[in-house]
């Protein structure tokens, strides 16, 4: 009968060992017994960029990159993003089940009632140049935010984690929100709790004399959908870093501060703003085939928004964007753009190299052309990103809390420096 184990011979001694496998995986630490004699630290793996190494044990969020499948919790992304609402898919993400009505009524309105930020960090953001990328105040307002509640170190409590998910959840859009009022020389506009969630960020964001914004439905709905579709995507690298850092036992703002700032890099959610600016310098659509042959020359120009480390296929997120990316035209006009990215994407969808590669449009390739046909600067676009994004950080990191296998991350290395060598004074160097 087949075994669930793994038989490793050590060629340089001859002993054999035995592993068990379980849900797919060996454990890294059962090599360790594998030495060549008694002072051997014992066999790791080397595997950078963690590649092939699972993490942690989730429930969250599932992918399976070459059939181009997302669920969180089990349901299928395709449902989620076209029968619910962020902040019920954030409840789900959260807590592992769909809400009831009075589960979803309560969850609404405890985020709806702490979206107000203390006037303090207004003062935060006015020590900012106006021209601060809107992703570096966020990731400081957030850290910064951390400090007003001194409760959130205290993160064995149950339900003081509970209340800080909820301020943090609630509060990135008046932050986010803020942020850009203040690039742009506009007095901030608070929050209106009249307003669903999506619906009060345009609020915050574009409100000017009016007595009441009125968002357009079709758009507060298209940004809703977008937010439900970042609004978890398993081990990435910002939810690496929020378990790492969260592992250290900080407070939760901080550990989402650094997620963000993981976000921000270009090849992670940074990666919609690079589109927007390599479809304007690619210019017209005669000039896409001499793009794609620089970009197969491998002269250092990648094709943004395509590629995904999980996805061999085409990612799902990206066909709904791409639906409401239509949606949000019939409102606001075509983003002169389209053309280009349609061409783009046709050319390389049929180029051997793409295909060879297995590239598809990722989730960031439409993204923001959406985003810029709804008024949003593209400094702004990583930030959209991390709005939905908390939910997904807040959950692994609860996850991570309540695990019996986690500890404080913490990686080898192989060393390959020079060893031990006596200090030579500076005048004999
Ligand atoms: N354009 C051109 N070639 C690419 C691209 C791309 N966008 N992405 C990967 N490749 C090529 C690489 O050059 C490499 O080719 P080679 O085998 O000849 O050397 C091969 O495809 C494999 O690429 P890797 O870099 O090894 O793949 P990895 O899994 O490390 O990278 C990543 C994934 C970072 C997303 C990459 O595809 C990329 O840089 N894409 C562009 C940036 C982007 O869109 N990022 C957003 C990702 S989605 C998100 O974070 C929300």
């Amino acid at each position: 009968m087949a075994s669930n184990t793994l038989t490793i011979t050590d060629n340089r001694t001859g002993k054999k060992y035995e592993v068990p496998i379980t849900d797919g995986t060996i454990r890294a630490t059962d090599l360790r017994q594998i030495k060549t004699d008694a002072d051997d630290f014992g066999l790791m793996t080397y595997d950078p960029a963690f590649m092939n190494t699972a993490a942690c044990r989730s429930a969250i969020t599932f992918i399976d990159g070459d059939k181009g499948i997302l669920e969180y919790r089990g349901y299928p992304i395709e449902q989620l993003a076209e029968k619910s609402t962020y902040l019920e898919t954030a409840y789900l993400l959260l807590n592992g089940e769909l809400p009831n009505n009075t589960q979803l009524a309560q969850w609404m309105h405890d985020v709806t009632y702490h979206t107000f930020i203390n006037e303090n960090l207004k003062g935060l953001l006015d020590a900012f140049r106006y021209n601060a990328h809107p992703m570096g105040k966020l990731i400081a307002t957030v850290a910064a935010l951390g400090t007003f509640y001194a409760e959130a170190k205290n993160i064995s409590d149950v339900e003081g984690r509970r209340r800080q998910i909820t301020r943090i959840v609630a509060k990135m859009i008046t932050i986010a929100a803020f942020g850009y009022r203040h690039m742009v020389g506009q007095p901030y506009a608070y929050p209106d709790n009249d307003l669903s969630y999506s619906g009060n960020f345009l609020n915050m964001m574009f409100k000017t004399t009016e007595t009441k914004y009125v968002p357009n439905p079709a758009l507060e709905r298209a940004l809703d959908v977008l937010f439900i579709l970042h609004a978890d995507h398993e081990q990435n690298c910002s939810t690496n870093a929020m378990r790492a850092v969260g592992s250290s036992h900080v407070d939760p703002y901080s550990a989402v501060a650094a997620a963000a700032a993981a976000l921000y890099g270009p090849l992670h959610g940074g990666a919609n703003e690079e589109v927007i600016r390599m479809l304007t310098q690619i210019g017209s659509v005669s000039d896409v085939p001499a793009f794609i042959k620089k970009v197969k020359a491998g002269e250092g120009v990648r094709l943004m928004g395509f590629g995904h480390r999980v996805y061999k296929n085409y990612d799902p997120r990206a066909r709904i964007i791409k639906q409401v990316a239509y949606e949000v035209f019939e409102v606001t006009g075509e983003n002169p753009l389209l053309d280009l990215a349609l061409e783009l994407e046709r050319i390389a969808l049929q180029d051997d190299y793409f295909v060879k590669r297995k590239l598809y449009p990722n989730v960031d390739f439409y993204s923001g052309l959406i985003y810029q046909a709804m008024k949003f600067p593209m400094d702004m676009f990583p930030v959209l990103f991390a709005i939905p994004r908390v939910s997904g950080w807040l959950s692994q990191w609860e996850e991570m809390l309540q695990d019996p296998d986690q500890k404080i991350a913490r990686p080898r290395q192989i060393f390959v420096g020079p060893h031990r060598r006596d200090y030579v004074p500076i005048a004999k160097r």
